[in-house]
């Protein structure tokens, strides 16, 4: 496990974006797993400037989606494979996804890929990944969820002020844990307890972060999450 942390978050998404685009160059058709949240989207921002700037190609990148809200119509806002792609996938100019809809077909078109690369998470607040709620164990597939609470409250601000679905499908536990290499991004001070449960504390289902550990990890942390 690598650990670092970073002065702020505008470094915190250079060096995210140094690592992703370090990988792309070792092998550009990478299978990458892609959050969306807050924190990712300073990284995901500084590697759509190196695509226009010509200086990165991820043309051949497969982008696959970490976790769909339920039961929403199709041009429903609140959508997060749109988030991913306004995001991550057009910015980037990806040509390739894998969407998340039906668990059995996700994970058929997933083994079909080989496996994913690299996932880039970032933390929940109750230590969930995607939405691996706790108790979620490392073999926890790919599956619907109801949200908890705190996933319902942290999720509020995405959505000026309309409801948070409380139901969700997420890409399981052994899918995370699965990926050849994992980024978890984790910025400001109210993750600093989480993360360190994550980092420090024994592996648990009531922190389904803690089983990162078992992968090969980078962790990069603003200066707030790990002092
Ligand atoms: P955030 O969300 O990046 O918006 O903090 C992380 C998460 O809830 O998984």
């Amino acid at each position: 496990m690598t650990v670092r942390t970073l002065p702020d978050t505008l470094m915190l998404a250079e060096v995210a974006a140094d690592w992703l685009a370090q990988r792309v160059a070792l092998k550009p058709e990478l299978t990458v797993l892609v959050a969306t949240g807050q924190t990712p989207m300073g990284m995901y921002g500084r590697l759509a400037a190196r695509v226009q700037a010509g200086t990165l190609d991820c043309s051949q990148v497969t982008a696959v989606q970490l976790d769909e809200y339920s039961g929403l119509a199709p041009e429903d806002p609140r959508r997060l494979r749109d988030w991913m792609m306004t995001s991550f996938v057009t910015p980037l100019r990806i040509l390739k996804v894998v969407p998340l809809d039906d668990p059995a077909t996700f994970t058929a078109e997933l083994e079909a890929l080989g496996g994913l690369d690299v996932a880039i998470l970032g933390l929940g607040p109750n230590g969930h990944l995607g939405f691996n709620e706790p108790p979620s164990g490392p073999d926890a597939p790919t599956r619907e969820v109801a949200l908890t609470p705190e996933s319902l409250l942290s999720n509020r601000h995405y959505w000026n002020g309309l409801d948070v679905p409380t139901r969700a499908v997420t890409a399981g536990m052994d899918v995370i844990l699965g990926a050849r290499e994992t980024l978890l991004l984790v910025s400001g001070a109210h993750k600093r307890a989480i993360l360190g449960a994550a980092l420090d504390g024994p592996e648990t289902p009531e922190v389904p972060a803690s089983y990162l550990r078992r992968t090969a990890l980078t962790v990069l942390a603003d200066q707030e999450a790990r002092p």
